[in-house]
């Protein structure tokens, strides 16, 4: 292979086959691939068909055979819980295939899923990787939803066994996960076998007999599980994430593609090698933490750091400045709006002074869009390279991205840089023609998509078409909107769809207008995202109320948004309502969500022609000005 941007790019997209059959010779096969891809069965497309491997054997026990088996695979790193703890690649191993052991003896198969609601412990990864070594399926849910939101991935993914703790820690506050399981475990038809518990020593619960499980108990006596090899192209995770609906969407990830793809990813876009330390600060419920926690640095042989903790009051700003050190950590992924919160509390970066960070060779920014402030921060308080890149839970990796591990390109703060090799990226009208450079459209990606992207939706190949494939044949719509400029750089603006990305969190406004025009109260409602400079955009409802409804607004409010972080989970940071008379609507009876959007943002809008009540934008910015937005310039 090349390492020249330019000339991987072209090859990339000139001969995919040949890009990726090299590529593929970095993992270890049970059997070897036959072909590189099988699309014959559009619009589905396997990668690596025929070809035989399992995902754990490649990220932990081909280290142990290597001769590496005591280089640290995971560092854990808790400031919440004052704990840190190092395990070798030879305690992974044994730990993960003891666990796998203690799943099999649960009736966990291959093909069976394994649901985990977990914080960050080591636990957590374990139980993924264990999953891994079963041939089985996991799926993560983010600690910080409600028992809504879990019961739903529950009933649609139909887990055999669930993983979890007795409790997550946020700073002042312990979050006991059982009564949250309890709860969703109600609500469903679909029960599994057994739960595994984790009995924290913050909080320990006495577990339900029969049901219940110690994770500890079982898994110390369980006899260690060998790997179990599967096809390519079955899956190896399922992973949420908000859509249009209410209805969250299952990502479905290959197991084949995936090792490929994010191998790849390490040395090429993050330019890692076995033994360097790389930290993503995120969480393993999302998709950065699946990739780059877990998967993508354990199969490069990295040590990977699971951090327990927040950018700033755990204890203080200089948080990560401290891991960095400590860990002699090489590279670090996060959130711009973890930066910003770093930033807004430590503004000339004077706490990086008490550290030595000579380790860190480049800091990776992702899950919204970076601001040139920020990214110029970074820059001065961390002297290194701010790369910032463009993906997605369906991508899995990054879409585009200034490949370090290839000819570096100058930085255009604000761009993710160029589309990765691999992603043959389009901007196109509404009409579905491509745009010429500097014109604003909806960036898609020429189908196949590479491998370790998405390979359909969980139990919904129809909603996956519907979804991602029938707006522009030919293509998959990634539901960003953006351009390329002169110089082929992508400029990623933000979503033409209802998701919101709230400090780095994906969102639907529409879940969360579920839950709204439920209160007997509420006629109907709006949820837009409003800007905010910390966490990027914050979500915000408009609410009508039923005739002769003569409640006082402020308690309402209260209401709503108690019932929003009661079924959403805090983590949807819903914290502001207003009531007003109507909503701005066309004539058709489309919500100008958009045009609200921009008052709220103090941007320049236009009242569409087709409204129906023009009089109400005037209520709209009002209400907004009263709230502290809609601020004249
Ligand atoms: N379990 C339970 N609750 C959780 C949770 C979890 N795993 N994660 C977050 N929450 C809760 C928080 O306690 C908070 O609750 P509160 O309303 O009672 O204060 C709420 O959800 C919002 O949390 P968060 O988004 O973390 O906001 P914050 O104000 O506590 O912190 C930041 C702000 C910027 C420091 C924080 O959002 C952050 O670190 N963001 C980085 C995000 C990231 O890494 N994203 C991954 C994409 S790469
Ligand atoms: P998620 O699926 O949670 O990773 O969220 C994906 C969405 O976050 C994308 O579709 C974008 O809207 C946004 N996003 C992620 N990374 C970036 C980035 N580097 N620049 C702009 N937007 C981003």
């Amino acid at each position: 292979m090349t390492d020249s941007y330019d000339d991987a790019y072209r090859q990339s997209l000139e001969n995919p086959q040949r890009f990726w059959a090299i590529a593929s010779q970095d993992i270890e096969w049970v059997r070897r691939p036959r072909a590189v891809i099988d699309d014959s069965t559009p619009p589905k497309i396997r990668w690596f068909p025929g070809a035989v491997l399992n995902t754990c054997f490649n990220a932990v026990d081909l280290h142990v055979l290597a001769g590496r088996g005591d280089q640290a695979a995971l560092i854990y790193d808790s400031p919440v819980t004052g704990t840190a703890r190092s395990f070798s690649y030879s305690e992974l191993q044994d730990e993960i295939s003891r666990t796998a052991g203690a799943l099999a003896s649960l009736g966990v198969e291959r093909g069976d899923r394994v649901l985990l609601y977990m914080p960050m412990i080591p636990e957590a990864v374990i139980g993924m990787l264990a999953t891994a070594r079963l041939g089985a399926i996991h799926s993560v849910v983010f600690g910080g939803f409600a028992a809504s939101e879990l019961a739903q991935r529950i009933q649609h993914s139909e887990p055999k066994v669930i993983l979890t703790a007795s409790c997550g820690i946020e700073p002042g506050r312990v979050v006991s996960y059982l009564p949250l399981l309890e709860s969703a475990l109600e609500k469903v038809s679909m029960k599994p076998a057994h739960c595994v518990v984790v009995n924290r020593p913050e909080q320990t619960v006495t577990l339900r007999a029969g049901r219940d499980l110690d994770w500890e108990e079982i898994t110390q006596s369980a006899k260690p599980h060998p790997c179990v090899p599967v096809q390519a192209s079955e899956p190896l995770y399922i992973l949420y994430t908000s859509g249009t609906t209410g209805t969250p969407k299952g990502v479905v990830r290959d197991n084949g593609g995936h090792a490929v793809a994010l191998k790849w990813s390490m040395q090429n876009i993050y330019a890692m090698k076995a033994g360097d330390v790389f930290w993503a600060a995120s969480d393993i419920g999302w998709v950065v933490g699946h990739s780059y926690i877990v998967y993508a640095p354990l199969l490069m042989g990295c040590t990977t750091v699971l951090y327990e903790g927040k950018p700033v009051g755990t204890p203080d700003a200089s948080a990560f400045w401290r891991v960095i050190s400590e860990h002699r950590v090489n590279a670090l992924f996060t959130a711009p709006t973890a930066m910003r919160a770093i930033k807004r509390e430590d503004p000339a970066a004077e706490l990086t002074q008490n550290f030595d960070l000579s380790s860190l060779r480049a800091l990776f920014l992702a899950g919204e869009r970076a601001d040139s402030d920020t990214v110029a921060w970074c820059e001065r308080a961390l002297g290194v390279p701010v790369i910032d890149h463009w993906w997605q839970t369906e991508t899995g990796w990054a879409i585009a991205a200034n490949c370090m591990g290839l000819t570096p390109l100058p930085i255009k703060r604000g761009s993710p840089t160029k589309p990765v090799p691999g992603y043959d990226v389009h901007v196109l009208d509404d009409e579905g023609r491509e745009v010429g450079p500097g014109e604003t459209g909806h960036i898609v990606i020429k189908r196949p998509l590479p491998p370790g992207c998405l390979s359909t939706l969980w139990n919904n190949d129809a909603g996956f078409e519907r979804a991602y494939l029938d707006r522009f044949p030919g293509y998959y719509q990634t539901a960003d909107a953006g351009h390329f400029d002169e110089d082929g750089y992508l400029w990623v603006m933000g979503r033409t769809d209802d998701v919101i990305n709230v400090a780095g969190h994906r969102l639907s406004t529409g879940a969360i207008e579920e839950v709204i025009a439920h209160h007997p109260d509420v006629a109907e409602c709006a949820v837009i995202g409003v800007k905010d400079s910390i966490k990027g955009e914050l979500p915000l409802a408009f609410l009508v109320l039923n005739a002769g409804v003569d409640a006082d607004p402020e308690i309402l409010v209260t209401d709503v948004v108690a019932r929003v972080r009661e079924q959403i989970g805090p983590v949807a940071a819903f914290k502001q309502a207003c009531v007003v008379a109507q909503l701005p609507k066309t004539r058709s009876g489309k919500i100008l969500r958009g045009t609200m959007r921009k008052i709220a943002d103090s941007e320049a809008y236009r009242t569409p022609a087709t409204i129906d009540n023009p009089g109400s934008l005037d209520e709209i910015r009002s209400a907004l000005e009263a709230l502290g937005y809609a601020k004249p310039s």
